[in-house]
């Protein structure tokens, strides 16, 4: 039994790279593992500091993940700011990470811009709250898009550091757990962190050009499929997508060079739980006057209900509400009993 942990910001509309990059993954993962999912809201803080909107956003990323087929009594749902343990690990990771890690972070380099003297000290940090809200499960499986998988290395890198500079102070607590690091058995207290990225889809590239990441701060719509988009608009951003004149290869060395054909394979497979070989194996010689509406046909018949389901938990919050609270609560309950070993383990009275 793996323990898998994932989080999802409250920032703006979910898109199709979320759902397939992440929360497709996170719902088969359920399956013979101990899942927590949570919905970052600290991390939001760091695109923008005041939220008009963020009760409901943050509710609306709990009902996709309920409503995408997530089971919150079995597993845990709930958002961060409801745990203050993930921050009390972060400040203690801001401590063990070095400016020069930070500094190679090429999604803070990104969101940052031109100037970065402006940049907020909580954007430079994210993936120091980041390692802490996965470290403070103890958590192991990490799926993510692959836009995250820098990040997850600095964690790893984080509890590694931990690892050896408390190393005594483990031994003497007695709190550690074995762990080989490459070859070598190590006696630690945080274990590495496996990043999950895979699938057919792992970054879903926009629509009107396949070489940029499907993202919620393009300013063209067209750009992304949104979970709340009804059919018509699926149907019309799927029709528009950006393609070359030539059909669908037979075989995946054929995509090669071909970035807008390649996501679309890529999409499809994805939704059909297929690999990119078998559509290609369906597809191959057609034109994308046949795969497009095969495609929208797909979408909506997979996105359609999620929709739907999601709107309704929507209606009447109190449903969503009792989710979060009580997942809180479990969450915090874990998280605790960590935290008082990291207090033990550096020496904080308590
Ligand atoms: P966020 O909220 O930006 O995105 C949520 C998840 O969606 C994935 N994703 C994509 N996957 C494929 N193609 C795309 N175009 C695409 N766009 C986004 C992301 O990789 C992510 O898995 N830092 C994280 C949230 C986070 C987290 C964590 C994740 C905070 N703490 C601990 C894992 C573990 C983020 O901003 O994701």
């Amino acid at each position: 039994k793996k323990l898998v942990f994932s989080g999802v910001q409250p920032t703006g509309n979910l898109h199709l790279g979320n759902y397939l990059g992440a929360i497709r993954r996170f719902v088969a993962l359920q399956e013979g593992n101990d899942c927590i999912y949570c919905v970052v809201d600290m991390h939001a803080l760091t695109a923008q500091l005041v939220h008009e909107d963020m009760p409901s956003q943050t509710r609306s990323i709990a009902a996709a993940f309920i409503a995408a087929g997530i089971d919150p009594e079995k597993h845990i749902v709930f958002n961060q700011s409801a745990v203050p343990q993930h921050a009390e690990l972060a400040w203690i990771f801001n401590c063990v990470a070095r400016i020069g890690w930070m500094n190679r972070m090429t999604q803070f380099k990104d969101k940052a811009g031109k100037d970065r003297e402006q940049a907020s000290l909580g954007l430079y940090a994210y993936p120091s709250l980041m390692a802490a809200d996965i470290l403070v499960y103890r958590a192991t499986h990490v799926p993510v898009g692959e836009d995250q998988k820098q990040h997850l290395e600095l964690a790893r890198d984080i509890a590694m550091k931990f690892n050896l500079d408390y190393a005594e102070h483990i031994s003497r607590t007695g709190y550690g757990v074995d762990i080989t690091v490459g070859n070598e058995p190590v006696h630690a207290y945080f274990p590495m962190v496996e990043p999950l990225i895979g699938g057919p889809a792992p970054r879903v590239m926009s629509l009107r050009d396949g070489t940029k990441k499907m993202s919620k701060s393009d300013p063209s719509d067209l750009s992304r499929i949104n979970l709340m988009d009804d059919e018509d608009a699926i149907s019309k951003k799927i029709r528009k997508a950006k393609t070359d004149p030539d059909g669908l290869p037979s075989e995946i060395d054929g995509l090669q060079g071909r970035p807008e054909a390649d996501n679309l394979v890529a999409i499809y497979a994805a939704l059909a739980d297929k690999s990119k070989a078998d559509v290609l194996a369906e597809f191959g010689g057609q034109q994308f006057s046949v795969f497009k509406p095969a495609l929208v046909d797909l979408a909506i018949n997979v996105l359609a209900p999620i929709t739907g389901e999601m709107r309704r938990l929507m209606d009447d919050t109190s449903h969503i509400d009792a989710i979060l609270r009580k997942g809180g609560e479990r969450a915090r309950a874990r998280a605790e009993v960590t935290m008082r070993q990291v207090r033990d383990v550096i020496g904080f009275l308590y």
